[in-house]
């Protein structure tokens, strides 16, 4: 791998590279092979002894996912990396590696639908339990420690309501009580916020969202230290959560944007959210560097910029939610978020259906909420359509 001789994140995602081919290529070709060969049969016997260093068969390593992997360890600040088919892939390896029957998980209680599906109905088949603790009550986390936690897994900013998470106050939590800690860096990502600098051991993306950011492709990577890294990487070499070539040459041309596009995605959302501020028919809006935003001081010290994502709640209940969408004309309705396009979403008629209204109002979801991922258009147009639908749907 050629590496710049530079600690710059911008440098290493636009420089780090596998080495040239012969044919003398500007960008990296695509690694579209299943295996690799060896020169001779000793030199197969020494790599499958870990001897010599070299790919062997693209489900443990292919020069693209190592390339993109590469790029987020320096942007994440930590040494190892996996590149996974999808965020979930991702999550669910992490977890699978490191927890064994009678091991507890502390997790923050706003995370993602399908990680709280694992929680819920997956690991307890083998005997692996979780706790939820509440953000708005950081004093009652020593009490749900037990001897059989494991480890410490969160979310900031959280889907859809932009909670925050203290993670130096969580990183200080953790060294306590001797736990691995576990974040999910997927709605900041590596531009905005470096969970490792708090002492996250590892860090979690769906590269579905910013780090593709364009809706094309979906896929996943863990970081982390060496002690936790290697169980996950052999884990995932003998179970095959690979992600594709294809993919991962994708993301990694896409990394080389990331700061630009996260820094557009800030402004336009900052700018959208105070625009929504204004309005008499907008109840609440939240976004992590809004003033107003609750945690505004800890979203200042954390996070470089606020994030592509920004929600907002409309008078007129769910089915003001509906209709606002209905209205949009150029937002997508559609089931993702960090893309160049905006997207909106009414997380209590889609995302968050299945939750009774108590369970929804419990983690901050309003019936009118409506989760907008703010895209790369002019924000002067995004503010338009919201507004339209706004008054289209009163
Ligand atoms: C915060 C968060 N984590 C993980 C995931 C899962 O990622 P993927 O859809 O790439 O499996 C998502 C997907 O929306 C997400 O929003």
């Amino acid at each position: 791998m050629d590496t710049p001789d530079s600690s710059n994140d911008d440098t290493a995602c636009i420089r780090t590279q596998v080495e040239q081919s012969g044919q003398r290529e500007h960008a990296v070709p695509m690694y579209l092979t299943s295996s690799f060969t060896f020169n001779d049969s000793e030199q197969a016997r020494a790599l499958f002894a870990d001897e010599e260093e070299g790919n062997i068969y693209s489900r443990f390593t292919n020069p693209n996912v190592e390339e993109f992997e590469e790029k987020i360890c320096a942007l994440e600040e930590l040494p190892e990396g996996l590149g996974t088919a999808s965020g979930m892939a991702a999550v669910f390896t992490t977890f699978a590696a490191l927890l064994g029957t009678g091991d507890e998980v502390l997790s923050s209680r706003y995370i993602f639908g399908s990680t709280h599906k694992l929680f819920t109905q997956v690991f307890p088949k083998w005997g692996i339990s979780h706790t939820y603790g509440d953000l708005n009550n950081l004093e009652e986390w020593d009490d749900l420690v037990t001897d059989d936690t494991k480890l410490v897994y969160v979310e900031t900013p959280s889907n859809p309501t932009v909670d925050l998470i203290d993670l130096e106050w969580m990183g200080e939590f953790c060294d306590r009580h001797d736990l691995i800690y576990i974040v999910d860096n997927c709605f900041a990502s590596p531009a905005l916020q470096k969970p490792a600098r708090y002492g996250a051991d590892l860090v979690i993306h769906s590269a579905t969202k910013y780090i593709d950011g364009q809706g094309r492709g979906v896929g996943g990577v863990v970081v982390g230290t060496e002690e936790y890294m290697e169980p996950i990487q052999s884990f995932a070499r003998h179970s095959g959560p690979a992600l594709s070539p294809f993919n991962a040459w994708m993301f990694s041309k896409s990394l080389e944007t990331l700061d630009v596009r996260m820094k557009k995605h800030s402004d336009s959302a900052l700018a959208i959210a105070r625009h929504l501020e204004e309005r008499d028919d907008v109840k609440i809006v939240r976004y992590p560097f809004l003033e107003s935003h609750p945690q505004y001081d800890l979203a200042q010290k954390q996070m470089s910029g606020g994030g592509g994502v920004l929600s907002f709640a409309v008078e007129g209940g769910i089915e003001r939610g509906a209709d606002f969408l209905d209205a949009l004309e150029m937002c997508s309705l559609t089931a993702n978020l960090g893309d160049s396009r905006t997207i909106a979403t009414h997380p209590a008629s889609t995302t968050h259906s299945k939750l009774s209204e108590e369970e929804r109002r419990g983690i901050g979801i309003l019936p009118g909420l409506v989760r907008v991922s703010v895209g790369l258009e002019a924000p002067e147009d995004i503010a338009a359509d919201l507004d339209q639908a706004l008054e289209r749907s009163a």
